[in-house]
């Protein structure tokens, strides 16, 4: 999608759309255009009984009186109320609807529009991100890609303001959505395309923005003792992967901020094999690495001052003869040992070697992980939330925070020594799960198992990575939720 900016005009074809306020739908320019329109937008909103309530549209098709072929209203609620969140909200409610007609252009308008947060060119870059979020499309295995009667696609996007930085405000969160894009398409891609090999090659592709990439292979991890993360891929005949991206925009010499990431690019639940019924979506289990690929992204183009590293554990777990399984005891790099219990929880073992290498060799200010780890986060808190683990209060502030201000929300669960003892184990030092209690909770003890004392957030995404409900921003299955969330967190804390 082609996103530009421009002076307000209401001699565009296509479609012309105005941004207004509830109550006041009718001022400034959205006045001039009725005048134009002899009325017609009066009689409209009359018709419609449109209040200009936040998130609706009032679309008038055939106008006579200007060369827009439709022209519209969308509203953004009360005037004094007007957010971040409800500008991108608005940006991609006219994107949905004009995709659906016959038209190449959108016009929007922002005029007299204040935020009580923004500047005019912060709400005019968040209305165009909001625009660019919602025309993400997943359709290259489509051979038909138009739908049944239409001629023509949306293919540009004007935002019209009068304020002039408004194109360099975007130029910032253009590099959010291209993050979020390449995770939404990392979630997206089928199994069979995307498997560890071939999502460590896509990796490479961020150095070109001067992120440093490494990739280990099964030698080189074995090498390095990751016994635990190693078991996970053995049924599989393609090889695991251990990525390491940096980021070294800060200060030489700074201790970096690091992200590691649940990279299961398919799981089966191995010889612990899952129902058959919706196990499709596990090659969505790649979500967390996903995330961390798409902020490293982020962090890179934007050209963050901050030293970052994002390392992600790509394997596919698989039920084939060299599978491992239940009874079955491996040795982490961290030396403890692991009695497999369910092969089906292979996330955590992945993360166990992830974390502590990530630790022992980069030392970081924090860790942070995501995973889309358990069925039972979904239970406790639904696709709303993410769960949220921590060994540290401020830590988890910052990301709640974080989360609140850019609608992807965490609520912070207990931990806590009872819980830790539910993954003792009779013959190994610990086993892998921890019983049905609580099923979120142990696992995320069982994570904290290899976090030495540092900083560390626990980040479970099974409910909001993937499938989860559809808004105005969002209409792929892949959501790339997470990177937005995080590259705040870095933004407002970690930078400079
Ligand atoms: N990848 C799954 C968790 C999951 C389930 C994510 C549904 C997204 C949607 C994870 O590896 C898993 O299988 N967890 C088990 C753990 C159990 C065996 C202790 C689960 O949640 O059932
Ligand atoms: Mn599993
Ligand atoms: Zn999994």
């Amino acid at each position: 999608m082609n996103i530009a900016f421009a002076e307000i005009s209401l001699a565009k074809p296509g479609a012309l759309a105005v941004l207004v306020t509830e109550g006041t739908t009718l001022r400034g320019v959205a006045a001039d255009l009725d005048d134009k329109l002899g009325g017609a937008l009066k009689r409209a909103v009359k018709a419609a009984g449109f209040t200009g309530k936040s998130g609706s549209i009032l679309e008038v098709v055939g106008p006579q009186g200007v060369s827009a072929s439709r022209v519209l209203l969308a509203g953004l609620g009360k005037s004094g109320e007007v957010s971040a969140a409800g500008l991108e909200k608005a940006g991609g409610e006219l994107v949905g609807r004009i995709s659906k007609a016959n038209e190449a252009s959108l016009s929007i308008i922002l005029d007299g529009i204040s935020a009580p947060k923004l500047t005019a060119a912060e709400a005019a870059a968040r209305v165009a991100f909001g625009a660019r979020l919602r025309s993400y499309r997943f359709d290259k295995y489509k051979t038909k890609k138009k739908e049944d009667g239409k001629k023509t696609e949306l293919k540009s996007i004007t935002v019209m303001t009068r304020a002039a930085a408004a194109r360099k405000d975007y130029g910032t969160l253009s590099k959010v959505a291209d993050g979020m894009a390449l995770a939404r398409d990392l979630v997206n891609e089928p199994p069979n395309v995307l498997f560890p090999g071939e999502f460590a090659r896509r990796t490479r592709a961020l150095s070109k923005l001067g992120v440093k990439v490494e990739v280990l292979g099964e030698a080189a991890m074995k090498k390095l003792g990751m016994g635990s993360l190693l078991g996970v891929g053995y049924g599989s005949q393609h090889e695991s992967q251990l990525v390491v991206m940096r980021w070294m925009g800060g200060k030489p010499g700074e201790k970096p901020v690091a992200f590691v990431g649940k990279g299961v690019c398919f799981d089966t639940g191995g010889i612990s094999l899952k129902p058959g019924a919706g196990m499709e979506d596990m090659k969505g289990d790649m979500g967390g690495a996903a995330c961390v690929t798409g902020l490293m992204h982020t962090l890179a183009a934007r050209k963050a001052k901050v030293n970052a590293i994002g390392v992600i554990g790509l394997v596919e777990n698989m039920p084939d003869g060299k599978a491992q399984r239940p009874g079955d005891i491996v040795t982490s790099m961290s030396g403890q040992t692991i009695e497999i219990i369910n092969t089906d929880a292979e996330g955590r073992l992945v993360l166990a070697d992830a974390l502590w290498y990530t630790q022992s060799r980069f030392k970081p200010k924090f860790m942070i992980d995501l995973a889309t780890l358990t069925g039972a986060i979904m239970i406790a808190l639904g696709k709303e939330y993410a769960g949220l683990f921590s060994n540290d209060d401020k830590l988890s502030k910052q990301l709640t925070e974080a989360g609140e201000a850019e609608g992807e929300k965490v609520w912070r669960m207990p931990m806590g020594a009872a819980y830790d003892k539910m993954i003792d184990s009779r013959f190994a030092d610990m086993k892998n799960v921890g019983g049905r209690d609580g099923g979120s909770i142990t696992a995320a003890q069982f994570l904290q198992r290899f976090v030495n004392k540092l900083p560390w957030a626990h980040l479970d995404i099974a409910g909001t990575a993937m499938a989860s409900p559809q808004t105005a921003t969002n209409q792929s299955w892949g959501s790339g939720w997470g990177v937005r969330l995080l590259n705040r967190l870095v933004a407002d804390h970690y930078e400079k």
